[in-house]
């Protein structure tokens, strides 16, 4: 019997966005951003207790506006880590900022703390702490806050990683900076394609980000500019489908949690394979994060038993288009060692299982 590929990851749409996109089509010929994107906002703003929120074209552009709104300019730093999606940096690059990496703490993954506060300067204006893989710095988000704070310093939240998981305290991620951003691209927990979204819950910053992404004026349907803005708006299509894609939000972040406590259990014996921690009662996890023995050589196995699987982003410092020199030892342990295993919503408990035998076969 031939096996069907399990693969790494993959979008999951259905019957109800074929059809609201039917239904859609046969009552409005706009597209353009109207009534279903205000209620996709508003069902991201409901669902994360945000104030505001603002939706864009994508998660990387989202960052850019979200710098921006913050008062970052050309020429200023911002703090990101090394262990991250190429968007981060690249988004504060589009503008002419210099990001500035820090390496990550071994457990969460997230910005380690100390390292934060010394790679500080006069011209540091920014941090953006990733949530990654949903989790949030094991040090505690205050501290983070307090040395912005202090320091005068805007604290933006990547949590593109991040729907679906919270602070200890119950709060969203993305929630306690002043702007915490989301992705909606093909391998989120939801998606619509593309598509981002900008999470605030002050009034000048949304009204910032707002004009930012629709040429700098204050309303569609005019040519008044009074501030200097793009195009960076979304489609009432990808809001139709968003709108499908929250309704399945909850069952898909409580699958999530029992995947990954499945694979947990299965590989709880294989010393050569280790999860990084979540603590299901608030974290999402959004893709099956591990450092493993013989990377290469397991990958290679698993594809050849029809199982996909994706290495972890190598230190950005180390990509060739950064090519920074310096000492990072977690971001380069997990370029080295760190592998994502097959986290798709639709992964039965028959995938599972035959995914972690594979995993112990390869071992043994
Ligand atoms: C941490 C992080 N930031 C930003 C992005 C960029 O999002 P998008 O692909 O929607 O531009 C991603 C996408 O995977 C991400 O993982």
């Amino acid at each position: 019997m031939t096996q069907e590929f399990i693969m790494q990851m993959r979008p999951w749409f259905g019957a109800e966005e074929k059809q609201a996109l039917m239904e859609y089509m046969d009552e409005d010929g706009f597209l353009t951003e109207f009534k279903k994107t205000e209620a996709f906002e508003q069902s991201i703003a409901d669902y994360t207790g945000a104030k505001h929120c603002v939706v864009v074209n994508n998660g990387t552009i989202s960052l850019t506006l979200a710098a921006m709104a913050a008062g970052v300019e050309a020429g200023d730093e911002v703090i990101v880590p090394n262990y991250t999606m190429i968007a981060t940096p690249n988004s504060l690059r589009m503008f002419g900022a210099v990001p500035v990496f820090v390496d990550v703490e071994p457990t969460t993954l997230c910005l380690d703390f100390a390292l934060v506060e010394q790679a500080i300067t006069a011209k540091t204006k920014a941090i953006v702490l990733v949530a990654a893989n949903g989790r949030a710095p094991a040090v505690g988000i205050e501290a983070f806050q307090t040395l912005c704070e202090q320091r005068g310093i805007a604290l933006i939240e990547d949590a593109a990683q991040g729907l679906g998981s919270y602070y200890p305290d119950g709060a969203h991620t993305g929630t306690k900076g002043l702007v915490g951003s989301f992705s909606f691209s093909a391998p989120k927990i939801i998606s619509t394609g593309q598509g981002g979204a900008l999470i605030t819950n002050c009034d000048k910053t949304a009204e910032k980000l707002r004009r930012l992404k629709d040429f700098g004026r204050a309303s569609g349907g005019n040519d008044i500019h009074d501030s200097l803005g793009f195009n960076f708006k979304f489609t009432e299509l990808q809001a139709v489908v968003g709108l499908c894609q929250m309704d399945k939000l909850a069952p898909r972040v409580a699958r999530k949690k029992v995947i990954w406590q499945q694979y947990a259990d299965q590989l709880a014996g294989c010393a050569q394979v280790k999860l990084f921690d979540h603590d299901l009662s608030i974290t999402t996890p959004w893709f099956i994060d591990v450092l493993v023995e013989q990377r290469e050589a397991l990958g290679a196995y698993l594809k050849s038993e029809m199982i996909g699987t994706r290495v972890m982003y190598p230190p950005i410092t180390q990509q060739k288009v950064y090519g920074i020199e310096g000492s990072f030892p977690v971001a380069e342990d997990i370029g080295k060692n760190g592998l994502w295993l097959p986290s798709s919503n639709q992964l039965t408990d028959a995938d599972i299982s035959r995914i972690c035998d594979a995993i112990k076969a390869f071992y043994a």
